[in-house]
Parts: structure tokens; C-alpha cells; sequence
């Protein structure tokens, strides 16, 4: 059974980040696989204040909610990491978490120093995203950050679902070849694992 774990960093209720991830889900489910949807904006998070802590023990110092995310990202067979395009970019709630995967990648690094990291090759790292705009670049920076969050996590990126020309909420509800692209994306996700 594909676990797919996905972070939703857009902080408006019902908005199209909302509805494109619930198509995702629903592919997901529709595929065999299990997803949680974790919105980003409800948890509280402080960003990385690169104190160091985390070179020595693969452990964020911070008590605040990402330590429960920790876990869960740990245990994701599958990652999805959903934003709106904010300044050409993600959003500052999907970027406090995953500047937060810094420990992440320490503990990496203190595994494979150890001879201890043992990466699934399987386990796979993707983006959804919407911008209002429909500029051929609008992407570029969300694309470059979200591969390299996965890369810190050891994950493979798996790919991105983005969606041009939505600025109201929850107005990509209305086009329906859009919601349905997203539940095959779902889908997609679930069979490439299952299938691999
Ligand atoms: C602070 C802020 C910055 C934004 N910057 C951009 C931008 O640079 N380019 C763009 O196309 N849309 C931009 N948008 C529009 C959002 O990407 C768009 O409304 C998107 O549909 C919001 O997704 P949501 O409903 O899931 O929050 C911005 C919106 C906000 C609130």
C-alpha cells in the first residue's frame, strides 16, 4: 500500500491548492493508495535559525510542530509538497517547513558518514503548484526548490502537477479538465510505485 504524505502550504481554505490536492488524493485512494493531507498554515512553525544543532544530531532543536512532522515525513513512502506561487515563488509557510528539513539532511549526513543510509529508490518527491499568471518561468522557482528539498531528504523528484491562470478561490474548481488531470496525476503517483 503506497503512503503518500502531502504538505499543503497555502493558507486560504478552499483555495485552489485545496481543491488540486483533493483531486490528488482522490487518485490516490481511487489507485489503492492511502494519503494525509497536512495543512501547513494550521500548525505552527518557527523558521530555521541555522543554530548548528541539527550537524551533531540529525535533530532539530526547535519544540514546535514540526517535530510531529518529522516522522511522518520519515515514513512517507511518497511526498507531495503543494503551493501556491507566491513573488514567483512557494509560499513562506512551504518554505519554513522545509528550510526546517535541514535536520533532514544533517541526519543524512551523520547516516552516510556512519555507513547507515540506506535510501528506497522507490520513494519519490513531488510538487503541485498554481500561480494566477500564466508566464512560461511563473514555475521555475518553486520546481528548483522543491527538487532540492527532496534531494536533502535522499527522495528521487518525482514530478510536478501545475496549474497557469487561477486567482480566485477555488475558481480551478470550475475547470473540469484541470480536476481531472489532477486525479490522474493521483493516480500516476500510485501506480509508478506500485508498478516499480
Ligand atoms: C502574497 C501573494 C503573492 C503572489 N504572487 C504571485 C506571483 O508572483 N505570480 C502569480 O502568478 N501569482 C501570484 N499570486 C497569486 C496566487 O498564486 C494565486 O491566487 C493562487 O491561485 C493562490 O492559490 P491558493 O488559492 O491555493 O492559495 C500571489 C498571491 C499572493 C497572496
Amino acid at each position: 500500500m503506497a503512503t503518500v504524505l502531502a504538505l499543503n502550504g497555502s493558507p486560504r481554505r478552499g483555495g485552489n491548492t485545496e481543491v488540486l490536492l483533493r483531486e490528488v488524493a482522490e487518485g490516490v485512494r481511487q489507485a489503492g493508495g492511502e494519503i494525509e493531507i497536512i495543512g501547513l498554515s494550521s500548525l505552527t512553525m518557527s523558521p530555521c535559525i541555522a543554530c548548528g544543532g541539527c550537524t551533531k544530531t540529525g535533530k532539530c532543536v526547535i519544540n514546535d510542530d514540526m517535530q510531529g512532522l518529522y516522522d511522518k515525513v520519515q515514513a512517507a513512502k511518497q511526498i507531495i509538497i503543494a503551493s501556491p506561487i507566491y513573488f514567483y515563488a512557494l509560499s513562506a509557510q512551504t518554505k519554513i517547513f522545509i528550510d526546517r528539513l535541514q535536520a533532514m539532511w544533517s541526519r543524512k549526513q551523520l547516516l552516510r558518514a556512519a555507513k547507515k543510509w540506506h535510501p528506497d529508490p522507490f520513494n519519490k518527491g513531488y510538487l503541485v503548484s498554481v500561480a494566477a499568471t500564466r508566464g512560461p518561468r511563473i514555475f521555475e522557482g518553486a520546481v528548483l526548490c522543491a527538487r532540492y528539498a527532496y534531494d536533502a531528504l535522499g527522495l528521487e523528484y518525482g514530478g510536478e502537477f501545475l496549474a497557469r491562470g487561477f486567482d480566485g478561490r477555488g475558481e480551478v474548481g470550475k475547470d473540469d479538465k484541470k480536476l481531472r488531470q489532477a486525479v490522474e496525476f493521483g493516480i500516476n503517483i500510485v501506480s509508478r510505485q506500485t508498478s516499480a
